[in-house]
């Protein structure tokens, strides 16, 4: 039996294609008439086909729904994004057919991930092509940047699973259009939407080149403050009489809108999609675990530290949850500087500018408290501690567990109405007092998801082994991380670390994978509630 969406032969009997997943087309009980997915009646003679309403609803495969048409439709703002993979042909000739139907699964479900990441609705899967929809059914203003955010993503992951299963050739592309379109109310999945900006967004994507992400005039437009693009020509589309101007999407510059943009050009981020990935995950992991979670980047300075802090931040802001974002820097010198990262932090949240005079921070403080802290007894309780940690407090010295437990409460009723992320910078020069602060944090708060990034230079390992986790990668190579790998000795007495800028970050581990290696201390450290992970630049 063919499958119509990819052409392979299946045997006879088979309900799913073999090589793409897709359903099969059925021959009629009654006159053997082939009628394709997801017909329920014989187009020949009429007869219900056998199991149509569960073939209906697998017929597209994994993610799409049955559609649930209704008659009304009205025109709506909506983003299409179509994107296929490009070589898959010539690589599943080459492959074993259970190798190719892993490969297209695990395309789909990354697919699938990222759209539902990104607030957009899967309206069909095609063979190995995909179509999603955002504006309909929910229509947000950012939908366009939403789809070309999930297209960057979804090409830059084909592009590694490709590598990472032996096809470094495969490749994803990707079409972006936005306009008006006939959405079907009601509707979910298949059939959703439904217009002439359908077919040109699908043309779109046929004209993008592998492993990029083309997208119409009027995308471009609604995403630019966020999204770097250059010219990719006028290209004639299939059924336009006229040649359409595209744009090819290079990468995210910003936070949602353009938040946050910087003035200048910023150099494309380069080699250190490894770790992003890893990041990424383990961010969505505590957010929807609902858990504290530790990531510590420690590098050289000048190493990208920074930049990878502001990678992620474009990231996460991108997304359609609301993630409380706050940041801190760790001075070097000067007074009042133990826990200036973290005040910095509160400022950030109070929308308090640094040297505010005292009445306009305080009333400040006042109404941030208000939208966080529903409790007024809470309230009343948190404020003055917080107005302590900003230097806002006449005199009154507090005990630092008072302190802690009050400011540890404010992060916990953020983090329960979003997640939220900390990114502490320059941490090597972190009074200890701080350190005890986060450590505090991650250990009380354990079962809120709050998601503490700390960027260090190497000497604060020196200072602290601020949960000093060997790495699986490197520590056979030598590495500062690690004070048992081979190599010459620093003068600190630890092992040097041959760091060479624009090596990836090369360290990650758990505690558990640390303990059956069997690495380094040979101490097994008692198992954390909460979980961490090193990142080591070299
Ligand atoms: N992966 C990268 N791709 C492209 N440019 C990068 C990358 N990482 C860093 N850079 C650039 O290198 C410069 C220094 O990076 P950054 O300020 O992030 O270093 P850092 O590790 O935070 O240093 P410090 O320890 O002094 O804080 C910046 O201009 C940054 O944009
Ligand atoms: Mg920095």
């Amino acid at each position: 039996m063919r499958c119509l969406s990819c052409g392979s032969e299946n045997e006879a009997g088979r309900k799913f294609c073999g090589e793409c997943g897709n359903a099969l087309a059925r021959p009629c009980p009654t006159c053997g008439t082939l009628n394709s997915p997801p017909v329920k009646f014989c187009g020949e003679c009429g007869t219900a086909l056998e199991g149509a309403d569960q073939a209906a609803a697998t017929a597209v495969p994994p993610a799409a729904e049955t559609p649930e048409r209704s008659s009304a439709a009205e025109r709506r703002l909506v983003s299409v994004l179509f994107a296929d993979l490009v070589g898959f042909t010539t690589l599943s000739e080459a492959r074993d057919p259970e190798d190719v139907r892993d490969l297209l699964t695990r395309y789909f479900e990354t697919a699938r991930t990222l759209i539902a990441r990104y607030g957009g609705t899967v309206e069909k899967f095609i063979g190995d092509a995909v179509m999603a929809v955002w504006g309909a059914p929910v229509a947000n203003e950012d939908d366009a940047e939403r789809a070309v955010r999930t297209a960057l993503d979804l090409v830059r992951s084909v592009t590694e699973l490709g590598a990472e299963v032996g096809a470094p050739d495969l490749r994803a592309r990707a079409g972006i259009l936005t306009g008006e379109a006939a959405v079907t109310i009601g509707a979910q999945g298949q059939g959703m939407v439904a217009g002439d900006m359908v077919n040109t967004a699908s043309r779109i994507q046929s004209a993008a080149e592998p492993g990029s992400v083309f997208v119409g005039e009027s995308t471009k437009r609604a995403t630019e403050a966020a999204v770097g693009y250059e010219d990719a020509g006028p290209h004639e589309l299939k059924g336009k009489a006229e040649p359409v101007q595209l744009w090819r999407a290079l990468r995210i510059t910003a936070g949602a809108g353009g938040s946050l943009k910087t003035g200048g050009l910023e150099a494309p981020f380069v080699g250190r999609d490894r770790e992003m990935r890893m990041v990424k995950e383990l961010f969505h992991a505590s957010s929807d675990e609902g858990k504290a979670h530790l990531v510590s980047v420690v590098g050289l300075a000048g190493i990208g530290k920074s930049r990878f802090a502001w990678e992620f931040y474009k990231y996460f802001d991108g997304l359609p949850q609301d993630t409380w974002y706050q940041r801190g820097r760790c001075l070097a010198y000067g007074d009042g500087v133990t826990y200036s990262a973290l005040a910095e932090m509160v400022r950030m949240r109070a929308r308090i500018a640094e040297g505010e005079d005292q009445a306009s921070a305080t009333a400040k403080l006042t109404v941030s408290l208000e939208e966080h802290i529903p409790d007024p007894e809470e309230r009343r309780w948190v404020e003055p501690r917080l107005a302590h940690l900003l230097g806002l407090e006449e005199g009154g010295a507090r005990s630092r567990d008072d302190l802690f437990a009050a400011w540890r409460l404010f992060f916990e009723r953020l983090a329960e109405t979003g997640p939220t992320v900390m990114i502490f910078e320059d941490m090597q020069w972190a009074d200890a007092a701080l350190l005890d602060f986060i450590e505090y944090l991650l250990e009380w708060s354990r079962g809120h998801p709050l998601f503490v990034l700390t960027l260090a230079r190497p000497e604060l390992l020196d200072r602290r082994p601020f949960r000093r986790m060997p790495c699986r990668s490197c520590w056979r190579d030598s590495c500062p991380v690690c004070p048992r790998s081979s190599g010459p000795r620093s003068s600190s007495g630890r092992r040097a670390c041959p760091c060479t800028p624009w090596r990836p970050f090369a360290c990650c581990s758990t505690g558990g994978c640390w303990r059956k290696r069997g690495a380094c201390t040979g101490r097994p450290k008692p198992s954390r509630p909460w979980r961490s992970r090193t990142l080591c630049t070299r």
